[in-house]
Formats: structure tokens, sequence, C-alpha cells
């Protein structure tokens, strides 16, 4: 399983540091939450703090778009080079044509799900994409409580992905925990986020990454 940890419960007083504890404990990318207050009732960071996360990580960034004007932020960011980054699909009038836009710019296209949007209303999305990310909360606070329903979406886009494209990761977003990983594997899931786990850890952000893998 990748672990991607999410900065958003990091400490953003002092998030060089934040950033680099979760690079130092061997995560896989660091996932960045970006919330414009429109589509998601809450608002995050913008280019300016992303590239101060950027200098400070040595892992790459997986940036994951909650806006409504999708294209605009994709300009915003590309230049800091993430591997991926996502955009709901809930928001998102040509997805196609953004997908494309996204790998011109050297950057891996992935496309996020809301909890009530199912998997098969992508399929014709899937053999140009990198990876899915199904959200298991409602996107734009982090703590909350996971949604069991993620398992049986991740079962049925697992079989859309192995027919139609196998490279094609699954990403899970929301509520993970050492609780509820395993089953998070069983389906087919390749990569989670995790923000309260990792950074509210008790035993620290090391052991919390280590407990997930
Ligand atoms: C929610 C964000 C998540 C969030 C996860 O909108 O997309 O990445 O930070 O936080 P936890 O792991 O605490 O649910
Ligand atoms: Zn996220």
């Amino acid at each position: 399983m990748l672990i991607a940890p999410s900065i958003l419960s990091a400490d953003f007083g002092n998030l060089a540091k934040d950033v680099k504890a979760i690079c130092d404990g061997d995560c896989d990318f660091v996932h960045v939450d970006v919330m414009d207050g429109h589509f998601v009732p809450n608002l995050t960071i913008g280019p300016v703090v992303v590239e101060a996360v950027a200098s400070a990580s040595s892992k790459p960034l997986d940036i994951h778009l909650m806006v409504e004007n999708n294209s605009f932020f994709v300009d915003l960011f590309a230049p800091l080079k993430p591997e991926f980054i996502s955009f709901h699909i809930e928001e998102e009038k040509h997805p196609h044509r953004l997908i494309q836009k996204i790998r011109s710019l050297g950057i891996r296209p992935a496309i996020t799900l809301n909890p009530h949007t199912s998997p098969e209303s992508v399929e014709f999305l899937l053999a140009d994409v990198d990876m899915v990310l199904l959200m298991s909360v409602n996107p734009g606070f982090g703590g909350q409580k996971f949604i069991p329903s993620v398992l049986e979406r991740a079962t049925r886009l697992k079989k859309l992905i192995n027919r139609i494209n196998p490279d094609c990761l699954i990403e899970v977003d929301g509520g993970v925990s050492d609780k509820n990983i395993q089953s998070l594997k069983d389906v087919g899931v390749d990569v989670v986020v995790a923000g309260s786990f990792v950074y509210k850890h008790p035993d620290g952000i090391r052991e919390a990454i280590s407990l997930l893998k």
C-alpha cells in the first residue's frame, strides 16, 4: 500500500517541518488539499504555499483539487511539477479535455469521485487517467468518519480498471486508519490518503506511517 499523508492536518505554523516529518517517515506521496471555498465549504492553500511545500518535500506531490475552476488551478500548480493532479468529476463539464491538458503539462492526471458518485459514471475516462481517487468522506475537512460504502465502489472500480486500464491506480481519501486499511487493500486499493491519523497519532508521525504500511 502506498501512503499519501495529507498536510491538511499538519501544523501550518511549522509547515516545512511537518512536510519533512512525513518524508522522513517514508511516505510515498505528499497529499495537498486545495479548497476554494466554493466547491467545498472550506478554504486552504494556493500556489505560494504549495511552492513552499514542494521545496520542503523530498517526495512527489499529489495535488487534490476541490475547486470550481479546475483548468485555472491546473495552470497555477503545473509549474510545481506535481506527480498527480486530481480534479472532482462532479465539478467539470469537460473532464476528457482537462485530462489531456494535465497530461500535456507532464503531470499524471487523476479524477476524484465524491461518496455518491458511482465508478460506472467514469467508465469512458478510465483509459486516459493514471489514478482514480474515491472519497470516503465528503470533501472539505479532515478528521471525518470513514464512509464504508467506498469498499463497494472500490470493488466495482477495480473490475472496470482490470478490463480497461490495469495500470490505473485506486486511491482512497478520508477517515483512513490502521482499523480500515486492510479492508481497502483487500478490494484492490493502491494508495491511501491519511491526514489526522498520521499527524495526530500519539506515537508520532513515523510510527503512524509504519502502522499503515
Ligand atoms: C478532505 C481531504 C482529505 C483529508 C483527509 O476533503 O481531501 O485529504 O485531509 O483527512 P483525514 O485522514 O483526517 O480524514
Ligand atoms: Zn484529499
